[in-house]
This record gives structure tokens, C-alpha cells and sequence, in this order.
């Protein structure tokens, strides 16, 4: 087996026991991890298109349990490309989620690729686009509130680069969906795919910056 099929077999071996037989630790709250963490057939989905885009740079905001990070880690892995990287965002991994998410994918061998920002969304990702970082995709699950979702995708459009993708986790939650249709209507993004829970969404190449005369009410 060469280095990279290794990687990428360590990787699914944790994604196939996380979603078998659950996290190691969990909220007291009962079904916790089956109501927060992205489904399996849904991580299947977000690791194969972010495989087909080749994508190379992905933030990701909602870290949580893990399981969309660790399709995102092998996707990246599966890719193969010379310098992955993985930015995961979230403020309360620790003081929430005892570190689970984190500590699986050191457990997957995550870790040299993935850099975790333990700070909100909305403080992380203007420092992310002052340092120039330049992203293939991303995937937003995090803070739900509409102004928290609509601030994440004003600084992603900016690190995200023209034509990547942008996978919205509950796309149909009046908050999520709101936010999300100002930037197709006003700014020309578009759905590239669409699943039970998540849309995909494509950021138009070249950029589009219309006058704002030509606000369109969402
Ligand atoms: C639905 S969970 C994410 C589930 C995760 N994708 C998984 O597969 O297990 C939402 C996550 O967003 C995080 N979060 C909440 N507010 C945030 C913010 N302002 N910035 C970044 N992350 C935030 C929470 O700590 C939580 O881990």
C-alpha cells in the first residue's frame, strides 16, 4: 500500500467506527451525536465532491463530533495533493465537546494538515482572509443564527476562490436558507448539488460585484 492509500485507509477506518459505534465521549443529552454530527451518507457525499473538485484548501466552520471533518480529511488525503490543508473553526470544541472532534482526527492522522481555530467564525475568518489564505471550498455548519451564517458567507466569498464551491449544512433552515439566497440572488452564486440536508453552492468566475442599485430583495 503507498503513503497515500495508507493515510486515506486510516482515515475511513476512524470515519467507519465513529459512525458504527459512536464518539468516544458525548453531551449528556440523549441521541446527542445522531442529532448534531453530519450523517454518514451525507459526509460520503461531501467527501466525494470535495474529491472531484480536487480540491486542495478547505475551511470548515463547526467542528462538534467530527464526522464531516474527518470526510473533509479524506477527501483531502484521497486528493493528493503536495500541500493540504484543512482550517476547522470552533470556539467551543473544548469547553463544549471535551475535544472529541479534535481528538479524532489526531486518532486519523489529521493532524500535520489540519489547523484548528478555537475562536467564533466571525473573528476567525476576516484574520484567515488579512493572512491571504485561499480556499477550494468550504463547508459552513456552525452557528445557525442568520446573521452568524450571512457574516460567514460575506468572508468566505473572499477566501473561497472564484469558481470553488461552498456546502452549506442545513440549507433548508429558514436561517441558513435565508442567508444563503442573498448571495445567489444578488451576487450570482449558483447550486452546483443539492442533498437531503446540504447545498452546494458555486461562487461565479469571474467574481460579481453588481452596483447596488441592483439589489434584489431575498
Ligand atoms: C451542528 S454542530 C457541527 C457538527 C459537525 N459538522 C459534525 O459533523 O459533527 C455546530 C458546531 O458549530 C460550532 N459553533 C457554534 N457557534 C460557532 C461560531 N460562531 N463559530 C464557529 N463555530 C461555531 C459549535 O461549537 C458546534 O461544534
Amino acid at each position: 500500500m503507498d503513503e497515500t492509500h495508507g493515510r486515506t485507509a486510516r482515515v475511513r477506518e476512524v470515519r467507519r467506527r465513529l459512525a458504527e459505534e459512536g464518539p468516544p465521549w458525548t453531551r449528556d443529552r440523549a441521541g446527542d451525536f445522531e442529532t448534531v454530527t453530519l450523517p454518514r451518507h451525507e459526509c460520503d457525499a461531501l467527501r466525494d465532491l470535495l474529491t472531484a473538485e480536487r480540491a486542495r484548501t478547505v475551511v470548515e466552520i463547526g467542528l462538534a463530533y467530527g464526522s464531516s471533518a474527518l470526510a473533509i480529511g479524506e477527501a483531502l488525503t484521497t486528493v493528493g495533493a503536495e500541500h493540504p490543508r484543512h482550517v476547522v473553526i470552533d470556539p467551543y470544541q473544548e469547553s463544549a465537546w471535551a475535544d472529541v472532534g479534535w481528538n479524532l482526527l489526531r486518532s486519523a492522522g489529521l493532524e500535520p494538515i489540519t489547523t484548528l481555530l478555537r475562536t467564533p467564525s466571525s473573528i476567525a475568518l476576516p484574520r484567515l482572509l488579512t493572512e491571504g489564505l485561499v480556499a477550494d471550498a468550504a463547508f459552513v455548519d456552525g452557528s445557525h443564527r442568520f446573521h452568524e451564517v450571512f457574516v460567514d458567507l460575506y468572508f468566505l466569498r473572499r477566501i473561497v476562490r472564484p469558481g470553488g464551491v461552498i456546502v452549506l449544512d442545513d440549507a433548508t433552515a429558514p436561517p441558513v436558507r435565508t442567508a444563503a439566497r442573498y448571495y445567489v440572488r444578488n451576487l450570482g452564486w449558483t447550486v452546483h448539488t443539492e442533498t437531503p440536508r446540504c447545498t452546494a453552492l458555486r461562487l461565479p468566475d469571474p467574481p460579481s460585484e453588481p452596483p447596488f442599485e441592483e439589489f434584489r430583495e431575498f
